[in-house]
């Protein structure tokens, strides 16, 4: 079957899509992506992850590229014509190509890029597949709450915990607290049952499935500290997970050498990701 990609206003066969060389999203990483998750034909959250890129355009200078409702119909159009029903939807909006220089142009016409790709449906009731981290130095710019396409420290660290036989890496500051996963965000389950999870400051993205698991937590009267942790604390916690759109959860039974908690999925991870299955399906 045929994939499609959308690239500026055409719909294009996935392996013909491109963009200009002098594109200043290739040449300076001077974009901002959004990554959508469509679960059996229903696109989840689909504002809060428009609200965030029209935030990470303006937090760079940038305008939303066409309204909202032209983006939704565009997004629409790439589940219908990749025949999608559970997936993941890109989006990315670079400043458009001009001659390299490092100056924003004053004039540019923004280069849109969309593209689609196929997930197994998110399911607890299956056993919930388990991470192991590994622990890097942050290495990555100061405002990691805008979505930037800049991912190379991200790509970098992640690389450093494969290489090392782990699933992931855990990103630390300066001052030894933990603040995210290469590609989602962080979080532990204290002794004492507390969910803990960093604020959303310039140090992390927001994550909108984070937000959403806050929500949900929260209204099941569970307990929720958004304060930063180290990792000496994760393996002193009794769980630990982590969460985006296009992984929902994922247990993390292992961080550097040591196990967290007894090594196995917890109950509070396992009642999360069910609390957010059910979510998904509205
Ligand atoms: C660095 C980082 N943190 C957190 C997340 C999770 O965000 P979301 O839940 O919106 O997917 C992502 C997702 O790509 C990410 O790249």
């Amino acid at each position: 079957m045929s994939r499609y990609a959308y690239v500026n206003g055409s719909y294009i066969h996935h392996e013909e899509a491109s963009v200009h060389i002098e594109d200043r999203g290739f040449q300076f990483g001077d974009s901002i992506y959004e990554v959508v998750y469509l679960h059996k034909g229903r696109l989840i959250d689909q504002d809060p992850h428009l609200d965030r890129m029209e935030r990470s355009l303006g937090e760079i200078g940038m305008e939303m590229p066409m309204s909202r409702a032209a983006m939704k119909l565009i997004i629409q159009e790439m589940v219908r014509k990749n025949r999608l029903k559970t997936g993941l939807v890109y989006i990315q909006v670079t400043r458009g190509s001009s001659t390299r220089d490092f100056p924003f142009p004053k004039t540019y016409r923004p280069t849109v890029v969309m593209t689609a790709r196929r997930m197994p449906v998110f399911d607890p009731k299956k056993a919930l597949k388990a991470i192991k981290v590994k622990s890097v130095e942050d290495i990555r710019w100061g405002r990691c709450d805008i979505k930037t396409t800049q991912l190379l420290a991200a790509a970098f660290s992640k690389q450093i915990a494969l290489d090392d036989g782990f699933d992931d890496a855990w990103m630390v500051d300066q001052e030894g607290f933990v603040t995210e996963g290469t590609s989602n965000n962080a979080w532990i389950v204290t002794k004492e049952g507390k969910l803990k999870t960093r604020k959303a400051d310039h140090d992390i993205l927001n994550g909108i499935t984070r937000q959403c698991i806050i929500r949900l937590a929260k209204n099941k009267g569970m307990e929720i500290s958004e304060e930063a942790f180290t990792i000496e604390e994760a393996l002193n916690a009794k769980e630990a997970f982590v969460t985006s759109a296009s992984a929902c959860l994922k247990p993390v039974t292992q961080i550097n050498d040591q196990t967290v908690g007894n090594g196995e999925v917890g109950l509070i991870s396992s009642e999360i990701a069910q609390l957010y299955a059910d979510f998904l399906e509205g």
